[in-house]
């Protein structure tokens, strides 16, 4: 084997939640009777109203997925009131720790959150809002974020929680597709050293959501916002007002939870259904088992609830599994590049889990950023997001862990719900790079194109999962044809990744990138065609492709290839144009790193741009074949205008 295997620490193996033969057995019990695993699975990790006897119910081949039909549960009543009732409720739920080390961190016990969600629960309830009822959760990283997610939860209204760097107009079509009563936001929030103007971006959206019957305004930063009567009503205001008590609405297993955006192939965002059952079961389960997670141990994962990482590890797992969260509500960066370090020292963090593209970054800023703080209570160290290169993962071992900590690199996605493949730390030996094993439970394959399964270890293909499992998504809100097409129709029979997949002949896999369309700038998913839009709204721009090209930090970033309408010149300043109103239609997420101003670009016969090649133009490589190609001198003359 070329790759190094790292051993799991003989220390470490010692107080797992699963060891080495406890794998083997878990494994091969979840793949001899699935549903028998999830069931019980399902029964242990949860508190149900009405336990469920079935596991899984419907077909891959034709999408109508469900899990745990017969089951009635409600999710804020499990991540809350169970503990509290069963003595727990003085135990820290989450410590907030805010954007200024200066200022004071937040702790909320279980007792406090669950007074703070009844109390949110009651108002949401009296703007009448009720089960199925969608709401807008427009936040940053504060305690009410999570607040407003188990109101929803508690009442089953269904939340859908837009990333607090969105646009204005990102929010907008994403309130509109779902249609949300209510939105909730807040006055401005803080990243670092830069004030984010919330509440203007939120009326900005709410001149066209017609929806949208009330805007709840948390007060965060204290900046003065206008309240437009009748519409816009305080957070506090309201809550300090109402009653302490709402009793949990019971779901059936079912009934969705949460719908989250994500990028797609065309430019529309994917509003990814998950429902109660399935998906709490699947986060709670994934969460104890790749972090090995004990009630009483620190837990921080610093993705922000915008993306899938936070709904399943910063809220629904770990607080279904009793844990103690860290949220924190600013950036790496500030006001140093020790800033994580520091918290960690500060809350005295057991488990960290973040994205590469931050160790990337923080490791280009040498070590004396983290040696300076105290990070003996690390036990694991978690990345998600995109792949992790060697050395990245190498340094966060040696350097950040001290050597001492497994690295689990979590692979899954917006829709999986959860984590479906990575090591377990007292498990699984690793290797740098790899996502290593899918977990119990998962029948994760290797397709060729042609959609057979690739039987030996050793294989390269196309990842998809055989066999559905609970934490999978259900829908595309509103599109049931695009849910289909976009996931199960093209192989029948699998749940279709979109991601490309080595597996080496120990049985690892190796997670290569997207095969389709999408890009991966900083762990964020961005669609190539939403970024093609968002350039052709700019007056002088006639035609648009953008790719991904590598990236030390990013990843992937984003370069653009532009056609000029007639009577336009390209110019630093057009290009510093287009880019910021990019920046504005989307969020500063998706920054464009370089725009090449071209008269053609290159397309097949049947007019698909060929991304391939641009990207192979953008990278400086040796064009592979065009013979597809629609207009070769197209690429000549791409060629000639980007040469730089
Ligand atoms: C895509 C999903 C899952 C939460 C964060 C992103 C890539 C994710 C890994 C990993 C290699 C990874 C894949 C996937 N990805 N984790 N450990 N190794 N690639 O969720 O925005 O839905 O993106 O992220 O390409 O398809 P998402």
């Amino acid at each position: 084997m070329s790759e190094k295997t790292c051993a799991v620490p003989p220390a470490f193996s010692a107080h797992h939640v699963v060891s080495g033969e406890a794998y083997q057995a878990l494994y091969q019990q979840a793949l001899a009777d699935p549903d028998g695993f999830w069931v019980s699975q399902a029964r242990r990790l949860l508190t149900w109203y009405q336990p469920p006897t079935k596991g899984f119910s419907g077909s891959l081949r034709d999408g109508n997925i469900r899990w745990f039909e017969d089951g009635t549960l409600n999710a804020s009543f499990n991540c809350l009131d169970r503990h509290v009732a069963a003595g727990h409720g003085d135990e820290v739920a989450i410590i907030w720790e805010p954007n200024d080390p200066k200022d004071a961190p937040r702790r909320l016990t279980y007792l406090q959150l669950l007074d703070r969600v009844e109390r949110a629960a009651n108002v949401l309830k009296a703007l009448g809002v009720g089960k199925g009822d969608r709401v807008c959760i427009y936040l940053q990283m504060i305690p009410e974020l999570a607040i407003a997610m188990l109101a929803c939860a508690r009442i089953g209204a269904i939340h859908s929680v837009v990333f607090g760097a969105f646009s204005a107009s990102a929010l907008r079509d994403r309130i509109n597709d779902c249609g949300a009563k209510v939105l909730i936001t807040q006055d401005a929030g803080w990243r670092g050293n830069k004030s984010v103007t919330m509440k203007q971006s939120a009326d900005a959206a709410c001149a066209e959501t017609p929806s949208i019957e009330h805007v709840l305004v948390v007060k965060h930063t204290g900046a003065d916002v206008p309240m437009q009567p009748e519409r816009d009503l305080s957070w506090e205001g309201l809550l300090a007002a109402a009653s302490a008590t709402c009793p949990p609405e019971p779901m059936d297993a079912e009934q969705p939870l949460f719908i989250l955006y994500t990028s797609g192939s065309t430019g529309k965002p994917k509003g990814v259904v998950h429902t109660t059952g399935g998906y709490l079961t699947y986060a709670a389960y994934t969460h104890e088992l790749v972090f090995d997670y004990r009630p009483g141990e620190v837990f921080w994962c610093t993705a922000d609830c915008g993306w899938i990482t936070g709904h399943s590890y910063v809220v629904y797992g770990p607080l279904a599994n009793r844990a103690t969260v860290l949220m924190y509500e600013g950036v790496p960066s500030y006001p140093d590049f020790g800033r994580f370090w520091q918290i960690v020292a500060k809350h005295r963090v057991n488990i960290f889990y973040t994205a590469p593209t931050a160790l990337r970054a923080l490791r280009a800023k040498g070590d004396a950023f983290v040696i300076g703080h105290d990070r003996s209570t690390l036990r694991i160290l978690g990345t998600v997001g995109e792949p992790i290169k060697a050395p990245e993962w190498e340094w966060y071992r040696a350097v950040v862990g001290e050597g001492r900590c497994p690295i689990v690199d979590t692979w899954w996605q917006t829709e999986t719900g959860g984590i479906l493949i990575s090591p377990l730390p007292g498990a699984t030996p690793t290797k740098p790079g790899s996502a290593t094993f899918p977990l119990p439970g998962v029948r994760a394959v290797v397709l060729d194109e042609a959609g057979n399964e690739l039987g030996d270890p050793k294989a390269t293909g196309l990842l998809a999962i055989a066999a559905s499992w609970p934490g999978m998504l259900r829908d595309i809100w509103g599109d049931r044809a695009r849910f289909l097409q976009t996931y199960l129709q093209p192989f029948p029979g699998y749940y279709l990744t979109g991601d490309g997949c080595r597996r080496d002949p120990d049985g690892y896999y190796w997670i290569t990138g997207r095969v389709d369309d999408i890009m991966i700038v900083s762990g964020h998913n961005i669609g190539t065609a939403e970024v093609e839009g968002a350039i052709g709204a700019h007056p002088a721009v006639a035609e648009a492709a953008v790719v991904g090209i590598a990236d030390d930090i990013t990843g992937q970033a984003i370069c653009a290839f532009v056609i000029l309408k007639a009577g336009h010149e390209g110019s630093p300043g057009l290009a510093d144009e287009i880019n910021q109103l990019v920046r504005k239609i989307i969020g500063p997420h998706a920054n464009l790193k370089q725009i090449r101003f071209t008269p053609a670009l290159p397309k097949t016969r049947s007019g698909k741009i060929m991304r391939r090649l641009l990207r192979d133009v953008a990278e400086g490589r040796e064009l592979g074949d065009v013979t597809t190609l629609e207009d070769p001198a197209a690429v000549a003359a791409l060629i000639e205008a980007v040469r730089v």
